[in-house]
C-alpha cells in the first residue's frame, strides 16, 4: 500500500537507533574509516552511484542532508535531488551545469530579477547568449528556438506579475528538438505540481520559502530528471555547492507540515482575494486560481493547488498614497522574500522587476505583491481595509 504524501511526510526519516521522531543533526568534515582499503572501497561505490549510507568528506553532506534528499525525491518524483545554500544557488546550478560557450539558453521574460542578472551578464561572459521570450506567447518562444538552443529556461507563474504558461506544450517542443528544460516551480512547489513528473529535467525550489515554511533558514533544491543528473552531479562536485545539517534539518522540520500550510495558505488567499475584488481602487488582481482570469484554465490543467502568493494592481495618480497603503498596514510586514508564516507586502516599481520587455505597467497603475500568512482572515482583511483607505485616485 502506497500512502498519500500527506502521511508520508509525517512518517518518513525517524531515527531508528536514538528511537527519536527525528533524523539526528550530524555535522561532519572528516567521516572515519577503519582501514584504507574500506575507504578505498567506499568511494569505488560512492563513484559507480551506488546507494550509501554515509559520504566520504563533508562537503557531500551528512545522514542529515541524505534524509532531506529522501523526503524530496519522493515529494518531487524525481530521479534525485541536490541541496544548495539558497534558493538561487540552485537556479545558478541548473544553469551552469547544462549551459557552456557557444549555447543559447531561451528563457521566459519573467524571470525573478537575479535570474535575469545571472544570464544577461554572467552568462554572456561566457559567450552564452540569452534570448527572452513573451511568456503569453508559446509561438513566440517557438520562434526564439534555434539549433543553439540548449536549455529552455521557465518561471511559473511568472514573477510578481504571474503569467501562466502552457508547460506540457513547452516540455514536448524541447523533448522533439533535444533541449533541456528547466522551471522555477517555488512558488507552487512539488506539493501541487511536480515539474519532473511532466516532463522537465530540472525543477528549481526556493526552500527559503514554502518547505521551510518558517521565515528562519535559507535553501535550495534542485530536482532533476535522469537525462540531466550527470552533469549536475559534475558541476556541483567540482564547484561545491551544499547545505549545512543544521539548515537541512530546519527544513525537515519545516516540510512535515508543507501540506497543511499549503492548504491553508490557499483557503486564506482566496478568502482575502474574494474580498480584494470587490475593492474598487484595485483594478487587478494577478493569481492564477481565479476563474475569471487567463490563466486558470491552464492552472487547472497542471496544478492541483495555488500558493499565497499574488499581486494587486492599484489605480492611483498619488504613488506616495500606495506607498501609505503599504506602511499603514499593521498585520502585513514589508520585506522580502515569502513562503513563511506571516503575510507580507511589498511594493514593486519597475526596477523591482528588472528589464521587463514584454510587461508593462499602463500609467497610474501600482502594483503591490502580497503574501498571504496563515493568521485569521478576517484580521487580514481588516487590516487590508483599514490601510485601503489612504490610497488616493
Ligand atoms: C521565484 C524565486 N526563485 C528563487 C528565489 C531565490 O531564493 P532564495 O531567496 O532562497 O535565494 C526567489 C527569492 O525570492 C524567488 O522568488
Amino acid at each position: 500500500m502506497k500512502n498519500s504524501i500527506k502521511t508520508f511526510l509525517k512518517n518518513t526519516e525517524k531515527d531508528r537507533v536514538a528511537r527519536s521522531a527525528n533524523p539526528a543533526i550530524v555535522r561532519a568534515s572528516t567521516i572515519y574509516f577503519k582501514t584504507m582499503q574500506e575507504m578505498r572501497q567506499h568511494q569505488k561505490k560512492i563513484s559507480k552511484g551506488k546507494s550509501v549510507n554515509y559520504w566520504d568528506y563533508g562537503r557531500q553532506g551528512s545522514q542529515t542532508t541524505m534524509s532531506l534528499q529522501r523526503i524530496l525525491k519522493e515529494l518531487e518524483q524525481s530521479y534525485d535531488v541536490f541541496l544548495t545554500q539558497t534558493g538561487f544557488g540552485a537556479v545558478a546550478l541548473a544553469i551552469m551545469s547544462i549551459c557552456r560557450p557557444g549555447d543559447e539558453i531561451v528563457i521566459s521574460d519573467c524571470v525573478y530579477r537575479p535570474t535575469q542578472k545571472l544570464t544577461t551578464q554572467l552568462l554572456k561572459e561566457f559567450n552564452i547568449n540569452t534570448i527572452w521570450y513573451n511568456p503569453n506567447s508559446f509561438e513566440d518562444l517557438k520562434k526564439k528556438i534555434t539549433n543553439k538552443t540548449k536549455l529552455i529556461y521557465v518561471e511559473n507563474p511568472g514573477s510578481n506579475s504571474f503569467e501562466f504558461q502552457d508547460l506540457g506544450k513547452i516540455v514536448s517542443l524541447a523533448k522533439r528538438k533535444n533541449i533541456f528544460t528547466a522551471i522555477d516551480n517555488t512558488w507552487a512547489t512539488a506539493y501541487f505540481f511536480k515539474p519532473i513528473k511532466l516532463g522537465f529535467d530540472l525543477s528549481i525550489t526556493s526552500a527559503t520559502k514554502y518547505y521551510s515554511g518558517h521565515s528562519d533558514v535559507m535553501a535550495g533544491t534542485l530536482a532533476v530528471s535522469k537525462k540531466a543528473y550527470k552533469k549536475v552531479w559534475w558541476y556541483n562536485h567540482v564547484s561545491g555547492y551544499r547545505l549545512s545539517a543544521d539548515d537541512a534539518y530546519l527544513v525537515i522540520r519545516g516540510i512535515r507540515t508543507l501540506d497543511l500550510r499549503m492548504d491553508k495558505h490557499q483557503e486564506n488567499t482566496l478568502k482575502v482575494i474574494k474580498w480584494l475584488s470587490k475593492q474598487k481602487k484595485i483594478v487587478k488582481i494577478l493569481y492564477p486560481y481565479k476563474p475569471s482570469s487567463n490563466s486558470y484554465k491552464l492552472w487547472k490543467k497542471y496544478y492541483s493547488g495555488a500558493s499565497g502568493l499574488l499581486s494587486i494592481i492599484i489605480k492611483s495618480k498619488s504613488k506616495n498614497s500606495v506607498f501609505k497603503f503599504v506602511n499603514s498596514l499593521k498585520l502585513f510586514g514589508i520585506g522580502y522574500s515569502w513562503g513563511g508564516y506571516s503575510s507580507l507586502a511589498v511594493y514593486n516599481d519597475s526596477a523591482e522587476m528588472g528589464t521587463r520587455r514584454f510587461f508593462k505597467l499602463e500609467k497610474n497603475h501600482h502594483l503591490v505583491r502580497l503574501h498571504i500568512g496563515l493568521e485569521e482572515t478576517n484580521d487580514l482583511i481588516e487590516d487590508l481595509k483599514q490601510s485601503l483607505k489612504f490610497v488616493r485616485p
